[in-house]
């Protein structure tokens, strides 16, 4: 379980994450969905420790990403809004160094690496620079890693986007696995489509404050009621 309390963030000044919280259960699939600039990364940022928290507190499974940052982050995967990380690195030596980290037996870690690059299409890209890799195939040897060493909390900023129409229905399939096996799944999206699709649980962000959390019918139901939620539904939509 992942809980948040009441957690602020401003950048000059500017408040970008206000008194948000979450409670994100096991076993779900848990979708982030927000319009651009609405705070998603931010929040997932402070989540995974990469920025402090101006204000509150984040636990992982019980463990606080501020006070025992070390712990936290053997629990996790993150895989981020942008893949820029290792470009000089061959996708096999990134790989490697993953499993490395996380002490993935030899054999386990071989295994994996060739299913999951091969169901995602970059088994052939393994020896090559990552600097070379497209978007997507920098997106997928990041997730690649996530999966690798098998963290009980898969944390991931927009996943799905730039990943071609097989490897989405590749992540989303090892998304609803992961659930299944009673783990966590926290993305960000500001696809509608993809949450209706594929969560059990949403929250909605809009201006750094959650506007609603909820299951799929009780979203539904909410949009119809909430004059505020039904602009934000357009918004959402239109981004589409
Ligand atoms: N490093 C930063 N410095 C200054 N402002 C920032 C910084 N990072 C984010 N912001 C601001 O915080 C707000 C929330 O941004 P954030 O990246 O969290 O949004 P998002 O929901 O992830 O949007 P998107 O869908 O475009 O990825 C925005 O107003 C953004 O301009
Ligand atoms: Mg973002």
């Amino acid at each position: 379980m992942i809980e948040i309390n009441r957690i602020s963030k401003s950048f000059a000044g500017k408040q970008a994450v206000r008194e948000l919280d979450l409670s994100i259960p096991d076993g779900k699939i848990f979708g982030f969905l927000g319009p651009n600039g609405a705070g998603k990364s931010t929040t997932i940022k402070m989540m995974t420790g990469i920025l402090p928290i101006d204000d509150g507190s984040i636990t992982l499974n019980g463990v606080d990403i501020s006070k025992d940052p070390m712990k936290a982050k053997r629990l996790f995967g993150y895989v981020p809004d942008r893949s820029d990380i290792f470009l000089r690195l061959k996708g096999i030596e990134y790989l490697n160094f993953i499993a490395d980290i996380f002490d993935v037996p030899e054999d386990l870690r071989r295994r994996r690496i060739d299913e999951l690059t091969k169901s995602f299409g970059i088994y052939n890209a393994l020896n090559d620079h990552i600097q070379t890799y497209s978007h997507g195939m920098k997106q997928k040897i990041v997730v690649t890693g996530v999966l690798l060493h098998d963290p009980d909390v898969w944390i991931l900023d927009e996943p799905l986007t730039g990943l071609d129409p097989k490897s989405a229905y590749t992540l989303k399939e090892l998304m609803r696995d992961h659930a299944a096996r009673g783990k966590i799944v926290f993305f960000s999206t500001h696809v509608l489509e993809v949450v209706e699709q594929l969560c059990d649980e949403v929250a909605i962000i809009h201006n750094g404050h959650v506007q609603f959390q909820g299951n799929m019918t009780e979203m539904r139901q909410q949009f119809k009621e909430d004059d505020n939620l039904e602009r934000l539904f357009l918004e959402l939509t239109e981004n589409e």
